[in-house]
């Protein structure tokens, strides 16, 4: 079979183009830390309030016997409860979030605290924070009228001048 000289330059440059591009992602996804969610465990949404993890007394930030950091949080239209979430920097943080209702997201820029929160599984992130400030977290899945209001700050606290 013959293949024009010009056809097999393209070819070879495509196939090029095709790994370098395949490359980079790679190396990205593995060096940022990137890779999309694996839990997959499911919770009734219509009964979170009955249940021991995410009912509302049990919600929010705890610290563990190892001195990390697990969060628990509920997304509903239209917010993240608890509202305020206070953690330390430069400690291994879990999130566990579960929705009361719809699809949501959860966005923190500039974190890998970025995933879905689809009603009936529990989503989990762990991630770090290096510097201490009030970081917008918000939810990137439309999930109604008020999905534009649907955000709410995260404080990052100095873990040696705070109190956890
Ligand atoms: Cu919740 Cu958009």
């Amino acid at each position: 079979m013959h293949v024009d000289a010009t056809e097999k330059k393209w070819i070879y440059i495509s196939s090029i183009m095709t790994v370098i591009m395949v490359g980079l992602l790679t190396f990205y996804a593995i060096g940022d830390n990137i890779r999309p969610p694996s839990n997959g465990e499911t919770i009734d949404s219509t009964r979170l309030h009955l249940s021991d993890e995410f009912n509302e007394d049990n919600l929010g930030v705890k610290t563990n016997d190892d001195g990390s950091v697990s969060v628990t949080m509920v997304a509903a239209r239209y917010g993240f409860y608890p509202q305020r979430i206070e953690v330390p920097a430069n400690t291994p943080i879990k999130f566990r979030i579960a929705s009361f209702d719809v699809l949501h997201g959860i966005h923190v820029p500039f974190t890998n605290l970025s995933t879905m929160v689809v009603p009936g599984y529990i989503s989990e992130v762990n991630t770090e924070f290096p510097t201490s400030g009030e970081y917008p977290m918000f939810c990137n899945e439309y999930c109604g009228l008020g999905h534009d209001h649907m955000w709410s700050k995260l404080t990052v606290v100095d873990a040696a001048g705070g109190d956890q």
